[in-house]
């Protein structure tokens, strides 16, 4: 949203000076009245998208905003020797008013008329340096003004929720994330997660899992200032919404990230992990959520042939995956069998181990549920689903066999 209004306030000024370039550079020019008012008209309509985008943007008031635009701008005058030249946007229109006398635009059309091509092509730089001055904020700017807002500690709750959600939208763009702690914007988003108010920590957490998604930079950054340790915290929340959100961003994370799953597992987070999966009571889409990071985190391991994450073997851990394949939930079911299968590929898994949990008769049982229960909707999705139960039925059985050769040899 903070991108789309900000380009269409800047698309709107740019109208504006195309309608008047049009008008100054064209033969319309002659019929110059419509253009005038349709000038005025846009005038109006950039402005008041001006002043509600500012203040949008900050807490500020117009009043300040103005001086420091002035201030940045060196002013918004712009130099020019044209007769009657437009030292600023203010006269730019006030001419296109002045001049909506059809007589007085004949005049000033002629005049236009007599110039050169040279002084054409100047009269052009000029809008266009025009237009470079009148450029609204970018997105780094825009970054910044909600930092400052961030930094600052007697802003109201509602005001810092609307900086992190201009935030949350700002670092989408890879570029902008990459900029973010650049312009000291991650330290103070991560010293919100410690935030009292619970809306605050979920948009910080949100913030920082968007920033660092498929981005290794981003990702060893917001590691290196240690915000992994208070997401692990976070998962155990009672607010689903709270501990889904930390488990988002613990994901996007340490996700393809050897420091983040060391890191994960210095900071116990295989134990909230646990916690997430042992419990009945808590929401079944946390529970996938975690389900789906126990596979990602396998697969990695596998793909990168490392072995860092020992708890993914570890008969706790596997003991609550068989056990949540008996849960009567086909969507549950299948994540978890995925998750089976990649932990089953891990060298470190013990076919053995997975045997004394009773595997296989779950396995079986759950064949049977799938062929009696489905109703017609889901009978397609439930025979996907038992393609990939037989499959990870024979790994099993296979890596059961190499284990009992292995231990005859
Ligand atoms: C923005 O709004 C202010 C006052 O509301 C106005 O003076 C100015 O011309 C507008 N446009 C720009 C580009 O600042
Ligand atoms: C901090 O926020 C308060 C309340 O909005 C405001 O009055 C003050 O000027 C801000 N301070 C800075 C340094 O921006
Ligand atoms: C905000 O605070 C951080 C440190 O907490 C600092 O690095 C950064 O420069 C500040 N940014 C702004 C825009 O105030």
């Amino acid at each position: 949203m903070a991108n789309a209004r900000a380009r269409s306030q800047g698309s709107s000024h740019r109208h504006l000076i195309l309608v008047l370039l049009v008008a100054l550079l064209s033969a319309d020019f002659l019929l110059p009245v419509a253009t005038a008012s349709a000038a005025v008209a846009v005038a109006a309509e950039g402005d008041g998208e001006n002043r509600s985008a500012r203040q949008w943007a900050t807490g500020k008031d117009e009043g300040e905003l103005s001086a420091e635009r002035e201030a940045s701008a060196g002013g918004s005058v712009v130099e020019d020797d044209f007769a009657g030249g437009f030292g600023s946007l203010d006269s730019m229109l006030q001419w296109a008013i002045g001049n909506s006398d059809p007589g007085k635009l004949k005049e000033e059309a002629a005049d236009v008329q007599k110039l050169s091509e040279d002084e054409l092509l100047k009269r052009r730089v000029e809008i266009k340096e025009l237009m470079e001055k009148l450029k609204m904020p970018s997105d780094a700017d825009l970054m910044k003004i909600a930092i400052t807002d961030l930094n600052n500690s007697s802003i109201s709750l509602e005001d810092r929720q609307r900086a992190l959600q201009e935030l949350l939208i700002l670092v989408e763009p890879i570029d902008n994330a990459n900029d973010l702690d650049k312009i000291g914007g991650l330290v103070p988003v991560i010293q919100d997660l410690n935030n009292a108010n619970e809306e605050i920590r979920i948009t910080s957490a949100w913030v920082l899992g968007t920033a660092s998604q498929n981005n290794v930079l981003v990702q060893n950054q917001i590691l290196g200032y240690g915000a992994l340790g208070k997401l692990v915290k976070m998962g155990y929340s009672k607010s689903t919404k709270e501990a889904a959100k930390a488990m988002f961003a613990i994901s996007a994370l340490i996700r393809d990230n050897v420091n983040g799953q060391e890191a994960f597992q210095s900071e116990r987070g295989n134990a909230m992990l646990q916690h997430i999966l042992a419990s009945n009571s808590i929401d079944v889409r946390l529970q996938k959520k975690a389900v789906f990071l126990v596979t990602d985190l396998a697969d990695f391991q596998l793909n990168s042939e490392n072995s860092g994450l020992a708890f993914l073997s570890e008969h706790v851990f596997l003991k609550l995956m068989v056990d949540m394949l008996s849960r009567f939930d086909l969507d549950l079911q299948e994540k978890v069998l995925l998750a089976i299968r990649s932990l089953l590929k891990l060298p470190s898994t013990d076919a053995a181990d997975l045997e004394s949990l009773g595997l296989d008769s779950v396995l079986y049982r759950l064949g049977v549920q799938l062929e009696e229960l489905p109703s017609e909707e889901q009978k397609e999705y439930a025979g996907e689903v038992d393609g990939l139960r037989r499959e990870v039925q024979a790994l099993f059985q296979q890596k059961l066999k190499q284990g009992t050769a292995a231990a005859a040899a």
